[in-house]
Formats: structure tokens, sequence, C-alpha cells
């Protein structure tokens, strides 16, 4: 299926790793040229240089997109090599095992930044050019914690709600302006991020260190799932591939699952 993405363009938050990396990479296999965006240079020059490998094009801003004036750069920067933004994707993030009772009111406002108001910062910085151009993507990248609440990491769950909400507020505000806005909520996919966080839950656990014993057992004890395995980077990507193409001009508001049929 040719997904008509060739020459668009697109910035990736938070492709300097995991998820990211893999929507980055989809989207340059289809033809988009895509800035990829995260804080560590020698990432960011990694992806660039295997997307380019691939016959890909792709460029890198760096940037902490918790900070106003930085935000602000990343925008101007992504604008200057892309000349406009057809597709944004809202992935940066972060995800703290916090329990109720570690995580202080300060933590839950650092993560609502890092989470909810990243996004809207890219989104009211790229949103007026998609509305002069007539067609646009803005794709939130949530999860399922998102729509299932956990007492494990209280606080995440509640900043991925909020990615779902913000997402159905913004599709209503743009109805019938070409421009769609649409949530992918992944459930476990296997990340960098992802592997750190059930390190540390498998030595509270005692599931020792091997990664593919961990990942069996977090299936089986903490995040059960129909298919019985974590997801990649990579099939995700592909979801937000067809998200981000005309194919898909008559979805919006939407909420995708990714995630092996863990919310059934
Ligand atoms: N992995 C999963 O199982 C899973 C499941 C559901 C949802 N998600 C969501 O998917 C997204 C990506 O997760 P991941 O597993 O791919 O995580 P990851 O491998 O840790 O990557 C996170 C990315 O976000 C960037 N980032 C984090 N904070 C940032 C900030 N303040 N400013 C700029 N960039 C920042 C990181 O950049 P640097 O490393 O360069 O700093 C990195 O590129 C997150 O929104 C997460 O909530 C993940």
């Amino acid at each position: 299926m040719d997904l008509n993405l060739k020459g668009k363009t697109a910035l990736v938050t938070g492709s300097s790793s995991g998820i990211g990396e893999g929507i980055a990479k989809c989207l340059a296999r289809e033809g988009v040229h895509v800035m990829v965006q995260g804080r560590k240079k020698t990432e960011l020059q990694r992806v660039v240089r295997e997307i380019t490998a691939q016959g890909g094009i792709a460029h890198y801003v760096e940037g902490d997109l918790t900070h106003d004036g930085e935000a602000k750069g990343i925008a101007a920067k992504t604008l200057q090599e892309l000349q406009h933004v057809d597709i944004l994707i809202n992935n940066a993030g972060a995800f703290p095992n916090q329990g109720w009772l570690q995580s202080s009111p300060q933590d839950w406002l650092d993560l609502l930044n890092v989470n909810v108001v990243s996004m809207v910062r890219m989104i009211q910085a790229f949103l007026p050019q998609m509305q002069t151009l007539g067609w646009g993507r803005i794709i939130q990248i949530a999860s399922v914690a998102g729509i299932s609440a956990s007492p494990l990491s209280p606080a995440y769950g509640a900043t991925k709600a909020a990615n779902i909400n913000i997402t159905s507020s913004l599709a209503k505000d743009l109805a019938g302006t070409g421009i769609t806005v649409n949530t992918v909520s992944p459930g476990p996919i296997t990340t960098a991020g992802t592997r750190e966080l059930f390190q540390e839950i498998a030595l509270e656990k005692n599931w020792g260190t091997n990664w593919q014993e961990i990942e069996k057992k977090a299936i089986q004890e903490m995040l059960p799932n129909l298919v019985k395995r974590f997801g990649t980077p990579e099939e995700v990507g592909n979801l937000v591939a067809f998200l981000a193409s005309p194919c898909a001009d008559f979805i919006t508001g939407a909420n995708y699952r990714i995630d092996g049929g863990r919310m059934v």
C-alpha cells in the first residue's frame, strides 16, 4: 500500500531512542523528511546516520522540551530546516517508577511538564502554519496506562490520560480544517527506557537479570496480553505512519491501542 507520504515533513519528538526512533525510521522509509529530536547529541547523530544510510532524509535538533525557550528554539530550527511541518508526532516522555507515596507534588508537576506541557508547546508552535497549509497531522503517543489506571505509577497514568484528553479537545477544535489529531496508546514496548524500568522491578521481585526472563515474568505477572510478548518500536512506527498519511484523512479524535490485546 502506498501511503502517499513522499515529500511530507515531520518532527518526531523524543526520537533519539525507543518508540520515537522507531517512528522516525518508519516515516523516513516512507519518504518523509524527518526532524529527529532529543537531548542526547550522540544518539541524535546516530539516528540521523542510520536513516541516511537507508536512503532517507533526516536532520536533528537537540533540546529540552520542558523549557519554553528551548522548545521555541527546537520549533524554530525545525521550521528553518524543513520549511514547514506537515506531521507533528508528540512522543517524548518519561515514565518514572514512583508509587503514591514515592512521588512528591513537585514530582507530579515535573512529570506533567515533560509528558503533557511539552506536547502543548509543540502544538502551539506548529499549529498556525498547519492551518495555513490546510492539512496536517498531530499524533500524541500516550499509553494504555492512560486508559486503565494502575496503582503503581499514578502520576504517569494521569499524564497519559491527559494526552488522550488533549487529543480529543484539539480534534474538536480543528473540525473541518484538514488537520487530524489522534492518539496512539502503546502497551509495553521493548525500548531502553522499558528495559531500565523492568530491570528495577525485576530486582524488587527477584526475577533475575536476564531480559528474556524479565519480559516473560512481566507478561505473566504484571501485563498479560493476548500476543504474549512486548511490542517493538517498529510496530508502533507502522501504525503511526498510517495515521500520519493521507490514507487516514477520515480518522480524527481517535485513540488507537497497540498493546497485543492487553485492554480487550
Ligand atoms: N516503552 C513503552 O513500553 C511505552 C508504553 C506506552 C507508552 N510509551 C510512551 O512512548 C513514549 C516514548 O517512550 P520510550 O519507551 O521510547 O522512551 P525512551 O526510550 O526513554 O525515549 C524517550 C525519548 O524522549 C526524549 N525526552 C525525554 N524527556 C525529554 C525532554 N524533557 N526534552 C526532550 N526530549 C525528551 C528522550 O530524549 P533523550 O534520551 O535524548 O534525552 C528520548 O528520545 C513516551 O511518551 C512513553 O510514555 C512507552
